[in-house]
């Protein structure tokens, strides 16, 4: 063979070679096509391998951080027990607990599992003779390999030297030492819960709500009121079967069985739908002024609660809010005065308006009567609108948790200047609800 090619002439030589390659131009092109596929696939299998591996370094070497909640006891020895403690809205119950919370969140913070800890919640109070106990739940996010048993200790360590130390309260743990609990267990009572939003539900931090498109979860307790196959009015979810409206939205028909209730975020695949079995205006309400524009809507079954869907917490009777203070109003409502509804809630935050100012000349000119309360904007912007009546306008308290203050009644065109939003102001019509509904 060798013999043989080496007297070959270069001519011979190219022959031969075209012989075994008999269409050498084809396969050499097609060698080019192939090569980019074969190292594209070799490439993506790389990047695979190494994602994977990361991924479980990561997993193993512990940088994954879960969340652990534990719940302790606490007795606290100079606090009068009430029945206001029954109450999570009522201002004993408010003040305790952010003053607890606030110990917590203060001595955690200062200790070695300040980078675990995330947030401290009062979950409940109970009686102890003359004495309240408080039972807390304390969040942290512990890296993947930390024992859980070695946790606890430290957790206990460190209340254990809040008993010396707890500022205006004596506190002494009770013997029955801190336990964890599942964060789906949490979860689960939290959202039986008034006025709890995602970020409670889950422990943890406050979210910033920015003036548009909601989430999945984000306002719960919003519904939406359906007449002849269309959104009309929105609605709030104040009990498994009850939701307060406005009393205008019904000026169209007050038969129970035309309406019916959608829940969830998306008014075009909600989450829960539901009929209605009867419909309480109030008995004052006055179309020409909007006085008392205020309904309440009773659901043929109780809805389930999900993480999505729940209640929000009603205010005090006596509750005043200072004007400036920041509240939120949501709905489908139209973007523009005199538009369609939309298929995805929106979000606002304005500002509360005292009555003196929004009944000035300027403004609306004594239109505002006290069961009414003004929210808005200083030059005009974000409000309400055609479609949004009859939803919440909502407050959040020290600890994240949302009562509605008001309903969506009426305002001349939208997001005018000195032409703010319109509400029903909800304390006013606290002890009518009590006394229709139970709640
Ligand atoms: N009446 C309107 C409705 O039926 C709500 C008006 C609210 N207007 C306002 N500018 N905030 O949906």
């Amino acid at each position: 063979m060798m013999k043989g090619i080496k007297f070959m002439s270069n001519e011979a030589l190219l022959k031969e070679i075209g012989m075994l390659n008999p269409m050498p131009g084809r396969v050499a092109s097609a060698t080019r096509s192939l090569n980019p596929l074969v190292v594209g696939i070799i490439v993506v299998a790389g990047v695979v391998i190494l994602a994977v591996t990361i991924g479980l370094l990561v997993y193993f070497l512990g940088f994954e951080r879960k969340p652990y909640i534990y719940q302790s006891d606490l007795h606290i020895r100079n606090v009068e027990y009430t029945n206001q403690l029954e109450s999570p809205t009522s201002q004993e119950y408010r003040s305790l607990s952010r003053t607890i919370e606030n110990l917590m969140n203060k001595t955690f913070k200062a200790s070695n599992l300040r980078s675990q800890f995330i947030r401290a919640y009062v979950a409940r109070f109970r009686r102890d003779n003359e004495d309240v106990i408080a039972n807390v739940l304390l969040k942290f996010q512990f890296k993947g390999a930390t024992s859980a048993a070695s946790m606890k200790r430290r957790i206990e360590q460190i209340l254990r030297q809040i008993q010396n130390n707890a500022g205006s309260l004596t506190i002494s743990l009770l013997p029955t030492e801190v336990k964890p609990i599942d964060p789906v267990v949490v979860q689960d009572i939290l959202i039986k819960r008034c006025g709890t939003r995602p970020e409670l539900i889950t422990l943890s931090f406050e979210r910033i709500i920015q003036g548009t498109q909601a989430s999945a979860g984000d306002w719960p307790w919003q519904a939406s009121l359906w007449i002849n196959n269309a959104h009309r009015c929105g609605a709030i979810l104040i009990s498994d079967t009850w939701l307060v409206t406005a009393a205008h939205c019904f000026r169209i028909s007050r038969d129970p069985r035309q309406w019916s209730v959608t829940f969830g975020y998306s008014l075009r695949s909600p989450e829960i739908r539901a009929n209605v079995k009867n419909i309480i205006i109030h008995p004052n309400y006055m179309a020409p002024t909007h006085e008392n524009d205020i309904a309440l809507v009773e659901l043929t079954n109780r809805i389930t609660f999900n993480k999505n869907v729940h209640k929000v917490c009603l205010p005090e009777a006596n509750l005043i809010i200072p004007s400036g203070t920041r509240v939120y109003v949501t709905g489908w409502g139209s973007q523009i005065s005199g538009g369609n509804s939309v298929p995805i809630l929106r979000q606002g935050g304005v500002e509360i308006i005292s009555n003196t100012e929004c009944n000035s000349p300027e403004n609306y000119n004594g239109l505002i009567t006290s069961g009414m309360i003004c929210a808005g904007i200083p030059g005009g912007g974000t409000d309400a609108c055609s479609g949004d009546s009859g939803g919440p306008l909502v407050l959040a308290d020290s600890r994240q948790i949302w009562s509605a203050v008001g309903i969506v009644s009426w305002g001349d065109e939208c997001g005018l200047p000195n032409k703010p939003g319109v509400y029903t102001y909800l304390p006013v019509y606290r002890n009518w609800i009590k006394q229709e509904t139970g709640i």
